[in-house]
């Protein structure tokens, strides 16, 4: 019993910076893909909020279309989670999750949020439609 006790303080305990997300997720915002290299290629991801609000990044799946990814572990909240070779990856407990936000390994119970996109090819910029 103490294990597990000791293991759920350990999910609840390390969340930070700043805790699980629980404010506005920040609305939707436009990118501009001549600001984002990683973004030029199929497969490419980068985070790409800008600090406001929620944590997003955004991965280029094919030539005209993007997914955006919420940045937030759905395990114990922790942010932002880091940007890596094959997607996603947290550091405080190990979920590992693909470019598109499905987890790929635990303890997250889930992927991450996702937002839908709109590109505009003609404009160089890609709508992300985040909540507010
Ligand atoms: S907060 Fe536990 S794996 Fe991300």
């Amino acid at each position: 019993m103490a294990a597990v006790v000791a293991a759920l303080d350990a999910c609840t305990g390390l969340t930070g910076p700043g805790g699980g997300w629980s404010g506005s997720y920040g609305g939707p915002f436009t990118v501009s893909l001549a600001n984002f290299s990683a973004l030029a290629a199929v497969g490419g991801v980068a985070r790409v909020d800008g600090g406001s609000g929620a944590p997003t990044a955004l991965y280029r799946n094919s030539s005209s279309s993007f997914v955006a990814v919420a940045l937030v572990c759905p395990h114990a909240g922790y942010y932002p989670v880091d940007v890596v070779s094959t997607g996603f990856y947290c550091p405080v407990h190990g979920s590992s999750f693909s470019k598109t936000g499905g987890v790929q390994s635990g303890p997250s119970p889930s992927g991450l949020a996702t937002f839908s996109t709109t590109y505009d090819a003609s404009a160089g910029t890609v709508l992300v439609n985040r909540p507010t």
